[in-house]
């Protein structure tokens, strides 16, 4: 889970993009707006149910100042690396800027340790897992578009404090760190971490060796996945192709290449998933159009085209049952129905600034779908068709140099609660509603 900060569009009006060439041509971009207030933003189009717009839940929308618990770390001007996670088990959380790592136990609130792992100065994500014994395993991920990209593995005890020395381990995560970074493949603790153009499966709990290395794309790598039943792995990324691995013994299964021959220098893909049932791969594709595709595992001449949309789509969530699939834009959301992908739910803002709707999450049984960006994170209950915000309040004005960092999501279900790691880079919590 837990990935935020960065590649996430540049503003306009005032703003100005960092983009750093990869070493062919893709870019990262990184927003960053000039000091300035919340846009002024207008709904065109919302959640319904029968044919009822969703209305606000009681209280909502709710803004920073109203938060329950707020922490935060000294941070230089933004786009200085800067990113919180929160372990499983809602004992600790962890903030880091480009110097030290805060263990922050969450409910006195004391720091507990401090880690300094030495981050370069921009670019960092961070994860952690749950490690044998009560153990945790906290990974930084930190680049300054040098590509001698690093992930740093530091073992923390059930106190959360450092446990031997610290490991690193040559890549990045995926795609800013949209993907998820730590999973149990074929029963390991796995990390799947990009080194430009070749993904490393590492095993979290042998330092020393890595479980494969897929290469094979030409260009860096946007996003890679494991298949539900963990067997194979789906990439793609700046060459345009989609690859399926082997999981276990990192051979190439299917190559997926640009559909257009003409234009392959031209394609960027962003994201891929599969299906809750494995059946289905969807895969984004950045340019030359924009558009999501649909792929049938079983014939890879089955595609189905969703868009061309305005612009890139880096989110994408099936619910658990595959039965919906929602899609985050520019600044939209779609929730279409799997079996005839009609479009079921609408939601839409119109605004001058660039912003992307990002950190989709179906959650409670998919009774809730939970989404961010700049103006905070949302949430709709397709049940009681309410919505919830919890958002900057038109006074929040955000430190110069504000990156979206639009509300990363740390659900925890059974203790009713959930923070949130908001653009001013601090973590607010806040009580889930019934
Ligand atoms: C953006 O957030 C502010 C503060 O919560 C709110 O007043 C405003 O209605 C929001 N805009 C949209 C389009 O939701
Ligand atoms: C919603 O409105 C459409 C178009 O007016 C209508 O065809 C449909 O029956 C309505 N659905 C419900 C559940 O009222
Ligand atoms: C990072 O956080 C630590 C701990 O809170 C603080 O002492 C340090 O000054 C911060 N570093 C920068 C560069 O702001
Ligand atoms: C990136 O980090 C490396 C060391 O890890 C350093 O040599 C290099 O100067 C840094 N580059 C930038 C642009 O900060
Ligand atoms: C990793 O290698 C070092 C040095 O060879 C060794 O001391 C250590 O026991 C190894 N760790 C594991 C988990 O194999
Ligand atoms: C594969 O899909 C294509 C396109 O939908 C279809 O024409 C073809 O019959 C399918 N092949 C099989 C074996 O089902």
């Amino acid at each position: 889970m837990l990935f935020t900060t960065l590649v996430v569009s540049l503003g306009l009006l005032q703003a100005s993009a960092l983009t750093v060439p990869t070493r062919s041509h893709g870019v990262r971009e990184v927003a960053v707006a000039a000091a300035a207030a919340i846009p002024t933003l207008t709904l065109l189009s919302d959640f319904q149910k029968d044919n009822v717009t969703a209305s606000w839940a009681p209280g909502h929308p709710k803004v920073w100042g109203q938060a329950e618990k707020k922490f935060s770390i000294p941070t230089p001007p933004l786009p200085a690396g800067v990113d919180a996670v929160f372990t499983e088990d809602g004992k600790f959380l962890l903030l880091t800027n480009v110097t030290d790592t805060d263990v922050i136990r969450l409910d006195t609130g004391a720091v507990v340790s401090t880690l300094k792992l030495k981050f370069p100065s921009y670019g960092t994500h961070t994860s952690v897992s749950a490690a044998p014994g009560g153990e945790y395993d906290f990974l930084v991920a930190a680049s300054n578009f040098t590509w001698d990209d690093k992930v740093t593995q530091q073992r923390l005890s059930q106190d959360g404090v450092p446990v031997g020395p610290s490991v690193d381990r040559p890549g990045f995560f995926s795609n800013g760190g949209f993907d998820p970074t730590v999973v149990d493949g074929d029963g390991k603790r796995v990390l799947l971490a990009i080194d430009i153009d070749d993904v490393h499966v590492y095993d979290l709990d042998d330092v020393n060796s890595s479980v494969v290395t897929l290469t094979g794309h030409t260009d860096s790598i946007q996003s890679i996945v494991f298949s539900p039943d963990k067997k194979t792995i789906a990439s793609t990324g700046f060459d345009g192709h989609v690859k399926l691995w082997d999981a276990a013994t990192g051979t190439l299964v299917h190559d997926i290449p640009p559909e257009d021959p003409e234009q392959a220098p031209d394609y960027q893909n962003w994201l891929t998933r599969f299906s809750p049932d494995g059946k289905t791969l969807l895969y984004s594709i950045g340019s030359p159009l924009p558009e999501v595709k649909l792929v049938q595992l079983n014939n890879l001449t089955d595609v189905v085209t969703l868009g061309p949309f305005s612009y890139w789509v880096r989110s994408a969530e099936w619910n658990s049952d595959g039965s919906l699939l929602a899609l985050g834009g520019f600044p939209w959301l779609l929730v279409l129905r799997s079996s005839d992908l009609a479009v079921v739910q609408e939601w839409r803002v119109d605004t001058e600034h660039w912003e992307e709707v990002l950190f989709l999450h179906w959650f409670d049984k998919d009774t809730k779908l939970r989404w961010s960006y700049l103006n905070g994170t949302e949430m709709y209950d397709f049940e009681k068709n309410l919505k919830y915000r919890w958002g900057p309040d038109e006074d929040d004005v955000p430190p110069p140099g504000w990156v979206v960092l639009a509300g990363d999501w740390f659900p925890f279900k059974s203790e009713g609660w959930f923070g949130n790691f908001d653009s001013d880079s601090s973590v607010r919590v806040w009580s889930l509603p019934e």
